[in-house]
């Protein structure tokens, strides 16, 4: 899930290209690179770790040519170093990639038998030795390019640059997303439509097996099988303002106190208030004539979908079969004829959660997923989308847009209740106006900041913990987990209360804090007895609560964390934001990257 940009310009390309990289930080950020071609000859400056480092590299030894490519990458064949960092080099040739080459290994072997040599440990240097050879044997550049486009397997998107032709970048396509930006005189390749906004925005995406020649003045687009082809040119809607973080210490605090606005605006989006009823916001399917919905998604997005699933299968008695994406698009599940696929993505990118998408698509079902980014590959291929309205999530750890992706569940699992009979027209609007007063609440439990720093503190000195909760708080018990992990790098896991007794008990002493997500609810005394059996072993409880629940509660607590009194419906988007704000304290506290943690991307466009 690397970035890549590319532009054919009028000046230095250096800076903008930089500029353009800053935008697809999210997709990895173990190292960046840019190369140009400068008096007639390849240059390239690359530097370990966050794109600072690139540039401070540039400022002391700058780049001046003015047509170049650039790259932020996310390790996967190679450590994170300089040396595997993009650009790579083959005598005239010049490369970025993002995805990965699967049989690299076996063109390796083959490049090295002709004599080749490999200076990284990437899967990337095949394709530029590739590129390479095909020049050698006298193709012309296209032509070059073409011929090793036809001998990569995988999930690539590329940009290729040439020694000798300062008119020329080839750009090319097969599952990660690319995008032609059309500028005046000037050309540009980018990874989404974001990362070329302060440029153009006049783009056109590449599909899946194409490849494209970008020069000056004109972009000609091909299939892999060398025939020009005809895409569509958009007008994109992506901001040239860089998003920043206000008077936020870090991305990721400034989204959480973002949410009650834009759980609003989502809300807003798909119910009307006045008349407590849902919108006509145009459906590729009919909720009342599907049997089943079959949800796939990754992470968080996985996490969202499993708490909508209480919800289908509650209000709208509509069976919902879900699975992580990775697993969903192999184990050959039987897809009914009369069901509906609907994919969960902040991105719309993540390739576990399109392969999911495409084996639906090939099952021949209506296709819909939940996306923020509108001009996403998983919001084109699909039938109908439902958007998150969360606007940018530049944190990686995802808060703001998994309670825009609830807001967006909830409100089509009432829409879904009422268009299939089981809710009355009364039921409906009592469901809506509760809807409606979750960003009311989301704001009083911001105000609980004090209280949950304190209790991150603790966690902070802690090497283990467990959060336990049932029914819709299982899956947000996994989400606090996640979280948590992604962000401080404690372990943690989450876990159905009720399983406690089966293995995960065995934990429990007084040095593991649990953390028990429980409203006030009709299952709260069963949770009660599941506190009791970790009371008894010494364990630590963190109790997340209404006013009714604390008092209940008959367990002493390390601390009791009393939520506003909420309706169920939107008990799992209000009790997220505790568990964001736990996780973020405690990564404050452990003074780790918190926007930016190891080893992650915000955009995960490998399997
Ligand atoms: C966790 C997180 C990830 C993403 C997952 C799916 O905080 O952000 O688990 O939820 O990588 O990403 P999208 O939603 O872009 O498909």
């Amino acid at each position: 899930m690397c970035g890549i940009v590319g532009i054919v310009g009028q000046s230095a390309v250096a800076p903008l290209i930089v500029d353009a990289l800053k935008r697809l930080e999210y997709r990895g950020y173990d190292s960046a690179g840019v190369a140009t071609i400068e008096a007639g000859q390849l240059a390239r400056r690359r530097a370990e770790g966050k794109l600072v480092n690139l540039e401070k590299r540039l400022k002391s030894e700058p780049l001046d040519g003015t047509i170049g490519i650039g790259h932020t990458r996310w390790a996967t064949h190679g450590v994170p170093n300089e040396t595997n960092a993009h650009p790579h080099f083959s005598g005239d040739v010049a490369i970025v990639h993002n995805g990965i080459i699967e049989n690299f290994a076996e063109l390796r072997e083959e490049l090295k038998a002709d004599g080749y040599e490999f200076t990284s440990q990437t899967d990337t240097e095949v394709v530029a030795h590739l590129v390479a050879r095909e020049l050698r044997r006298g193709a012309r550049p296209v032509d070059a390019a073409h011929r090793a486009l036809q001998r990569l397997d995988g999930a690539f998107a590329l940009a290729i640059m040439f020694r000798g032709d300062d008119d020329l970048i080839i750009g090319a396509r097969n599952g990660p997303p690319l995008a032609v930006g059309h500028g005046e005189g000037e050309m540009f390749l980018g990874s989404d439509a974001i990362a070329l906004a302060p440029f153009t925005n006049s783009i056109t995406y590449l599909e899946d097996g194409d490849w494209a020649v970008v020069r000056r003045n004109h972009v000609q687009i091909y299939d892999m099988n060398g025939e020009p082809v005809e895409r569509q040119r958009r007008q994109s809607i992506g901001t040239s303002l860089l998003v920043d973080k206000g008077n936020h210490r870090h991305f990721m605090e400034k989204e959480i106190h973002e949410q009650p606005e834009v759980i609003s605006h989502t809300l807003a989006h798909y119910l009307d208030f006045v008349s407590g009823k849902s919108k006509a916001v145009e459906m590729p399917f009919d909720f009342a004539r599907i049997d089943r919905l079959a949800i796939s998604a990754c992470g968080t997005a996985f996490l969202a979908g499993s708490i909508g699933k209480y919800w289908f299968e509650r209000f709208a008695r509509l069976p919902v079969d879900i699975d992580v994406a990775s697993e969903f698009r192999y184990r050959e599940m039987p897809i009914s004829p009369d069901s509906a696929g609907l994919f969960v993505s902040q991105s719309g990118e993540t390739a576990d959660t399109l392969a999911s998408l495409r084996y639906c698509r090939k099952a021949g079902i209506p296709i819909s997923s939940i996306v923020n980014v509108r001009e996403s590959t998983m919001a084109r291929e699909s039938d109908g989308i439902f958007p998150t309205l969360a606007g940018p999530e530049i944190g990686v750890a995802s808060t703001k847009a998994f309670t825009c992706q609830l807001s967006v569940l909830a409100a089509l699992a009432v829409r879904a209740a009422a268009e299939r009979g089981k809710i009355s027209a009364d039921e409906e609007k009592v469901l809506v106006r509760h809807l409606s007063e979750a960003p009311r609440f989301a704001s009083q439990v911001l105000k609980l900041d004090k209280q949950i720093e304190r209790v991150a503190h603790h966690l902070a000195s802690v090497r283990h913990v467990l959060y336990l909760g049932r029914d819709t708080n299982y899956p947000l018990a996994m989400e606090g987990a996640l979280k948590l992990k992604e962000i401080s790098y404690i372990h943690a896991e989450g876990y159905a209360a009720g399983e406690l007794k089966h293995g995960p008990i065995a934990l429990i002493d007084e040095n593991m804090p649990v953390i028990v997500i429980a409203p006030h609810d009709r299952i709260f005394e069963k949770t009660v007895s599941n506190m009791q059996e970790v009371a008894a072993r010494g364990g630590k409880i963190i109790l997340i609560t209404d006013k009714a629940g604390a008092e209940a509660a008959t367990v002493r607590t390390l601390e009791t964390i009393v939520l506003p009194d909420v309706p169920e419906i939107i008990a799992p988007i209000i009790y997220a934001l505790p568990i964001q704000m736990l996780a973020y304290f405690t990564a404050v506290f452990m003074g780790t990257d918190v926007d930016q943690p190891r080893n992650l991307a915000k955009s995960v466009t490998v399997e």
